[in-house]
């Protein structure tokens, strides 16, 4: 008669008989597959940089990078309007050779896609704005960099080669307005850009959400970062009611006042109104974006693509018009140049493909938006940017 099993002697034999089943490694096994980080070379599209990017990057720099005002609503829109827009193909047509190349304030453009200037890269990668820069020149695309940035703009120009622009915040004092400019200048910044729609730091709810969470040390790695703050006593968090000025005294005169030291072209940034625009051609912008600031400052403010053509009508042609908001797939680029952009800029794109894989993501999220861009251009029939019109799109704007 057998001896009766002791409890122990039972587990025993189970945990012997579930090391040596294949049930268990099937189960790793299967995690491993549903936790692996893709390769840069998998990537078939630009969204697809931004779950890489969430997995690497902290979550209150992931939300930084994500969020929109309030309810986000404006941030939706941006990408419900290309929606909103058809493209009209013309199937005959010799697009044998295709030239995406165009010119812009005297200077040539490989492609009509710049950087979108956006704030404090290291938050995403160790070497922030030199990495960003180091991709955008690899993909031969213009980078401008933010008032913002991580770095100083002499060390950004020098990490890559290849011409630069700038976004400019005023300063409290026009000393300090001038000084950020005449910076810009010496390191051959050949565009200055100035954000005009930044009265008050906006009420982003996902950061009032996060202020409990440890702030992101600037070029740490998440798991340094994660360990350091674990000992890091927590700072107070940020009131989060009340205003906070940004810039809420600008007036037109600020073109004249910026002209006087500025040289090379001087655009705005965050045109939504035929009104504003006409009036920023009179106060002599040498340029305009059209731009809701990717949905981060005014809630239901319109899309920016919805409003372009008004703007370019207003325009006419006088000066050029750029676009950036919600461009994620080179239809969107080629949309909006049907409707009268002469470049696009992209924000959050870029920064996803900085987290996820520095330089060289940065690089592949440009490329695939050429490459794309170049496709739809294909098949509308249309060789190059110039040939590209308003017969190319049905719009139904609600
Ligand atoms: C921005 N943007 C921005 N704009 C600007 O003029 N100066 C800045 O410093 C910043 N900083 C910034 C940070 C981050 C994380 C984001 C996402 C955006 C706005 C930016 O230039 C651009 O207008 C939008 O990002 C365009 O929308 P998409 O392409 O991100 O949808």
């Amino acid at each position: 008669m057998p001896a009766p099993l002791t409890r122990r002697a039972a587990c025993r034999r189970l945990a012997a008989f579930l090391a040596g089943s294949p049930l268990l490694p099937a189960q790793l096994a299967s995690r491993a597959e549903h936790d692996r980080i893709p390769a840069l070379d998998e990537m078939a599209n630009v969204f697809e940089f931004e779950p890489v990017f969430r997995a690497k990057v902290l979550r209150a720099a992931y939300d930084f990078c994500s969020l929109g005002v309030d309810a986000e609503f404006t941030l939706r829109r941006n990408r419900e309007a290309f929606g909103w827009v058809r493209l009209i193909p013309r199937a005959v047509a010799d697009v044998s050779s295709l030239d995406l190349s165009t010119e812009l304030f005297g200077q040539k453009l490989d492609f009509p896609i710049l950087v979108a200037p956006t704030a404090g890269h290291q938050q995403f990668h160790p070497e922030g704005e030199l990495e960003t820069r180091r991709g955008a020149s690899a993909a031969r695309t213009i980078m401008m960099v933010s008032s913002g940035a991580s770095y100083p703009i002499d060390k950004i120009a020098a990490s890559a080669e290849g011409p630069l622009w700038f976004q400019l915040y005023a300063r409290d004092t026009p000393e300090g307005t001038q000084e950020r400019v005449e910076n810009a200048q010496a390191a051959g910044c050949r565009v200055v850009a100035l954000t005009i729609d930044v009265q008050y730091h906006s009420h982003r709810e996902r950061l009032l959400h996060n202020r409990h969470l440890a702030t992101p040390v600037p070029g740490a790695s998440a798991a340094r970062e994660q360990a350091r703050s674990q000992r890091r006593k927590p700072e107070p968090p940020p009131p989060p009611y009340g205003l906070r000025r940004q810039n809420p005294d600008l007036t037109w005169g600020i073109l004249q006042a910026l002209r006087v030291y500025t040289k090379v072209p001087l655009l705005l940034k965050g045109v939504l109104t035929a009104e504003d625009a006409r009036l920023a051609v009179e106060h002599g912008a040498d340029g305009i974006v059209v731009s809701n600031h990717g949905g981060r400052y005014l809630d239901y403010a319109p899309s920016s693509l919805e409003v372009l053509p008004e703007i370019e009508e207003a325009v006419g042609g006088r000066i050029p018009v750029l676009l950036d908001g919600g461009i994620r797939r080179g239809t969107d680029i080629l949309k909006a140049l049907a409707l009268g952009a002469k470049a696009v800029l992209v924000g959050r794109p870029p920064l996803w493909g900085l987290g996820a894989y520095g330089a060289a993501g940065v690089r592949r999220v440009l490329e695939i938006l050429q490459t794309e861009l170049a496709l739809a251009m294909g098949h509308t029939g249309r060789r190059d940017i110039a040939s590209i019109d308003r017969s190319l799109v049905a719009v139904d704007f609600p």
